[in-house]
């Protein structure tokens, strides 16, 4: 079954948007699979946004993210890197559709509250930065009502 990364970021953990959060993506029939509230440390954070690393604004995007906690979490579900992308909406806030996480908590494309991995390969990757421990195995008794 498909997984993904999703991140709270620090202004979405200080304005006490993380049970909003994690009701939508809940009520929509995904299944948490791993979560952990930490601190990063700049390293980590840098690892995270290495693509962008060329681009302008990383700097700044780096030190956004270390700013305070985090809540790291693993997804499950049918397709759910691309829907999970939909419930977050645009990364540009303005952007966002109203009724996506952005669209109806941000303005502010450097506050933009959550981060959802945008392909398979590269949640895979993020998983394994963000949970080297690994996750547990379980499974929900709904699954093969919802699936
Ligand atoms: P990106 O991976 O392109 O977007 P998304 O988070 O939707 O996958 O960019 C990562 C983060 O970088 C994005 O959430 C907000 C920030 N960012 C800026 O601050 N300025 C920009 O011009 C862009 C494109 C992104």
């Amino acid at each position: 079954m498909e997984q993904t990364y999703i991140m709270i970021k620090p202004d979405g953990v200080q304005r006490g948007l993380v049970g909003e959060i994690i009701g939508r993506f809940e009520r929509r029939g995904f299944i948490l699979k791993g979560m952990k509230l930490l601190t990063v440390d700049k390293s980590l954070a840098e690892k995270h946004y290495a693509d962008l690393s060329t681009k302008p604004f990383f700097q700044k995007l780096v030190n956004y993210i270390v700013s305070g906690p985090v809540v790291a979490m693993v997804w499950e579900g049918k397709n759910v890197v691309t829907t999970g992308r939909k419930l977050i909406g645009a990364t540009n806030p303005c952007e966002s559709a109203p009724g996506t996480i952005r669209g109806d908590f941000a303005i502010d494309m450097g506050r933009n509250v959550i981060h959802g991995s945008d392909a398979v390969e590269s949640a895979k990757k993020e998983i394994a930065l963000w949970f080297p421990e690994g996750i547990a195995e379980w499974q929900s008794c709904i699954r093969s009502w919802v699936y």
